[in-house]
């Protein structure tokens, strides 16, 4: 097979900068890596060393301006792109906090890039340059991963105005969930040089799964979730773990943690 040209989003930092670095040093794939906003493509640079301009070329895209994603696209020779990475764009942003306090744009927003961004680019992308029935595509579901995404979301939620939420919901929030949602994040993150190496391995797979969780660790969690269709298990045993046995939690995540740093692939 000859040179395979990705296009990744969102490289400015974390996982999309990691996967465009590790795909770049790959034989065989051309990365474009593109970002909203060129003037924060020195970081990149830095990483991408030696593959600069040879294997790896940096272009504007912003996955909220369709004219900015066809005028990349339309930069490319032939306007091919055989992988768009991962099939989770990397052009994220996240949110959290009690539903009363967000406003409706901001909540517009974070589905105009997470979910739209992903839905424009493959319409760009998909009728010219990728026949239906070659068409693989893989959901890349990590769960918590160690980058700016982590301080960016604890950090708006640390400035957030709770007046508009009722006290109980607001102390709840605060005393509760912000403090054991960091736990989980200091105990299961990632790096993103871990989800990267992953994505490599499903972009080369003869038989991508269509979903792939990069966490191993953090899967009793999602497997709850599966268990009971009504819902119920997980609710009831995060209220449990949580108000009920908070020290089992505690001590379980730090046996997770454990185990993930004894694989090396923790980001803490
Ligand atoms: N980190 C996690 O725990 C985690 C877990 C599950 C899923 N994810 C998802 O993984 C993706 C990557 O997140 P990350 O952890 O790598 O976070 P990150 O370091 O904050 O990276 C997010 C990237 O998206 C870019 N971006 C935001 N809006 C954009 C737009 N309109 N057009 C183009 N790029 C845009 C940011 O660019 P700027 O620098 O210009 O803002 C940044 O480069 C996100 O979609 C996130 O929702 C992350």
């Amino acid at each position: 097979m000859g040179t395979r040209r990705v296009l990744v989003t969102g490289c400015s930092s974390g996982i999309g900068m990691a996967v465009a670095v590790r795909l770049a040093k790959e034989k065989g794939f051309k990365v474009v890596a593109t970002m909203r906003d060129l003037e924060k493509r020195k970081p990149l640079e830095r990483v991408a060393g030696d593959t600069l301009n040879r294997s790896l070329e940096i272009r504007q895209l912003d996955a909220c301006c369709e004219d900015s994603i066809r005028e990349c696209v339309d930069s490319l020779q032939d306007r091919r792109v055989d992988y768009l990475s991962p099939s989770v764009s990397n052009a994220g942003v996240g949110m959290i906090g009690p539903l009363e306090c967000q406003s409706m744009s901001d909540m517009q927003g974070l589905f105009d890039t997470n979910f739209f961004g992903l839905v424009r680019l493959v319409k760009e992308v998909l009728p010219l340059s990728i026949c239906p029935s070659t068409l693989r595509m893989t959901l890349v579901e990590p769960g918590p991963v160690g980058t700016e995404f982590e301080r960016k979301v604890y950090e708006d939620a640390e400035k957030m105005d709770l007046a508009g939420a009722d006290e109980e919901t607001a102390r709840i929030f605060r005393e509760i969930y912000l403090p054991y949602s960091r736990k989980v994040f200091n105990s299961l993150a990632q790096t993103p040089e871990e989800i990267a190496e992953q994505t490599l391995q499903l972009i080369t797979a003869k038989e991508p799964p269509f979903r792939h969780q990069t966490n191993r660790v953090y899967m009793p969690m999602t497997a709850l979730k599966h268990a009971d269709p009504t819902g119920r298990l997980p609710l009831d045993t995060f209220y449990k773990l949580l108000f009920k046995h908070d020290t089992l939690f505690t001590a379980s995540l730090g046996l997770l943690h454990m185990l993930q740093k004894r694989t090396g692939k923790s980001s803490k």
